[in-house]
């Protein structure tokens, strides 16, 4: 009840930012074309999520890397065809992204209903957004209207999806550029209070760290235990992102003040002095965790969105019409 006063506020100040943009998006979009659309969508995916738990943290983590290549623009769907082009999950950063073949599953239960409305772009969208209500985090609004790509490019997923160990400076400058705050940057790093990380993309810092790095003592022996070899033997070892990794809290923060944070990137936002006092703050209070996370989400899932000149709604979510 506290919150509903800002929380409306803060949707129609981002209903606003929103509409500035060229694409045309709106919180009512498939009100006339696919009235049930929203419905569909979390009927499908409380199937999904009942049969495989880890869901919710695959469809968070297939947003970012969604929107992070070309916009929100369901690239990363496509399948590689001809010669023309190469899937972006060729892309050494697109390791373990999961549950691209339950997006289509989804598109396929809203053809059915009402063929050539909703695009990929918007599934990804709503398919994230009840990950983290699912879990427990925040129910948030999003606007709807997203189009789809043409085409997708393996070349942009390489450079612009973010190596687990990017500079705090790299960091910010990267959600900088959706119009996030300070503050929202941080929160929306706070998704990997979810889900999980493979051996790959540690063992360097639990084998050659860097001499800033202050990971728990006891947290790099459990990781070693987990990861043993410097190069894994194979790549289906993982270790979870906080504690409780099917749960949308604020424990992930609780755990970079512990040393424990497990990509070298998570580990520098407890120790950067811009962003410490941030991790205290959410750590502290998951209700301002939540408030911030929802308008980081907002803008995240808005990054480039394509009008219907430029993007179309795909027939298949893996192959331009
Ligand atoms: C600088 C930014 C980021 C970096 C460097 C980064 C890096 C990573 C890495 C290396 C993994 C582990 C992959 C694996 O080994 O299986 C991961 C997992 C994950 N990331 Fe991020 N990430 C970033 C931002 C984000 C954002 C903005 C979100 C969502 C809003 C997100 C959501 C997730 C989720 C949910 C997982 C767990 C996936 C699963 O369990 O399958 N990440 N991230
Ligand atoms: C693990 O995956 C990475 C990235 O795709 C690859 O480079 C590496 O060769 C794989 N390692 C093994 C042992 O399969």
């Amino acid at each position: 009840m506290r919150n509903s006063g800002p929380m409306l506020i803060l949707s129609l100040l981002l209903g606003f930012w929103v509409g500035a943009n060229e694409a045309q998006m709106s919180y009512d979009y498939y009100k006339t074309s696919c009235p049930n659309a929203e419905e569909i969508v979390q009927r499908e995916l409380i199937g999904i999520f009942l049969v495989d738990a880890t869901a919710p943290a695959a469809f968070l983590r297939l947003l970012f890397h969604d929107c992070q290549v070309q916009g929100c623009d369901a690239s990363i769907l496509l399948d590689a065809y001809g010669s023309r082009t190469e899937s972006e999950m060729k892309s050494y950063r697109n390791f373990a992204v999961r549950k691209r073949e339950a997006v289509e599953q989804i598109k396929s239960a809203l053809e059915a209903e009402c063929p050539g409305q909703v695009s990929c772009a918007d599934i990804i969208a709503m398919a994230a957004r009840e990950s983290v209500s699912f879990s427990g985090g925040p129910r948030i609004g999003i606007p709807l209207g997203r189009k789809d790509s043409r085409t997708c490019s393996l070349q942009r997923a390489d450079a612009y999806l973010p190596s687990p160990s990017i500079s705090v400076d790299g960091f910010l400058q990267t959600f900088n550029s959706k119009g996030m705050s300070l503050e929202e940057s941080v929160a929306i790093l706070g998704a990997h209070t979810l889900g999980v990380g493979h051996c790959l993309n540690i063992v360097k810092r639990l084998y050659d760290p860097s001499p800033a790095d202050r990971m728990d003592y006891t947290f790099r022996a459990q990781l070693r235990l987990s990861c043993p070899t410097t190069v894994p033997l194979e790549n289906v070892t993982f270790v979870s992102n906080d504690i409780t990794p099917v749960i949308f809290d604020n424990q992930y923060f609780v755990e970079l003040l512990m040393g424990r944070g497990l990509f070298q990137i998570d580990a520098s936002l407890a120790s950067d002095p811009r962003t410490l006092p941030i991790v205290r703050n959410f750590a502290a209070d998951q209700s301002y965790f939540y408030r911030t996370f929802s308008s980081a989400f907002v803008k995240l899932s808005s990054t480039n969105v394509l009008s219907s000149a430029r993007g179309e709604v795909r027939r298949q979510c893996s192959r331009a019409n």
